[in-house]
């Protein structure tokens, strides 16, 4: 068990901007979906929990919605290897799919996530990050629908976690530690 910072991480991105933003997404999202008979909204476990639920509460178009759990280990010996830990449930061949994620860093998970769902044949697969952390990138991946871009910092709240804490604060802050190792668990949803 490690030790956590009393101080609360500071805020990035307010509720209030967190929910003008994600507004304006699911208009978005409903204009460009309007004619689709058959859209999969997938959420990837456990970060993108908040932002699905915030999200699809304003989009008006049919859907259904399933979750991949996935994780990856940042110090292993393969750099970028995702394993998935949950699979998806609802058939997805010829849907429209949209993937919820919360935060693009280097892009490995959800570039395995996207092949694997072209794969499985998707009629179209979209993706829906509420943040990027583009200059971490190591393989490309087009985010349809993005929230807000950031720099190089550890986020936390509003889903995203340090060590499954802080998922639940309202806002997104950045976590300053203060010197205490956050560890170097493989590093799950
Ligand atoms: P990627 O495969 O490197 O793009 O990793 C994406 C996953 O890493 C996200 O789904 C998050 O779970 C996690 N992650 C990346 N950056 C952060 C961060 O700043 N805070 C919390 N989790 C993060
Ligand atoms: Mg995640």
């Amino acid at each position: 068990m490690m030790d956590f910072p009393a101080k609360p991480p500071k805020v990035l991105i307010s509720e209030a901007d967190l929910s003008d933003r994600i507004h304006s997404i699911a208009e978005q999202i409903n204009h460009d979906y309007k004619d689709s008979d058959c859209l999969v909204c997938i959420g990837i476990l456990k970060g993108s929990v908040f932002f699905l639920v915030d999200l699809l509460k304003l989009v008006t178009v049919p859907v259904s919605i399933d979750f991949f759990q996935t994780s990856s280990y940042s110090s292993g010996t393969t750099p970028g290897e995702v394993r998935i830990r949950k699979d998806v449930e609802v058939s997805i061949r010829d849907c429209d799919v949209l993937l919820i994620e919360d935060i693009v860093d280097t892009g490995y998970t959800l570039r395995t996530i996207l092949d694997l769902l072209k794969f499985r044949g998707a009629r179209s697969v979209k993706l829906c990050a509420l943040l990027d952390k583009a200059s971490r990138r190591k393989v490309d991946v087009t985010i349809d629908y993005r929230g807000f871009a950031i720099d190089d910092v550890f986020v936390v709240g509003y889903g995203l976690d340090l060590n499954q804490r802080y998922r639940n604060l309202p806002y997104i802050g950045v976590y300053e530690n203060d010197g205490l190792d956050p560890g170097s668990d493989p590093e799950v949803g």
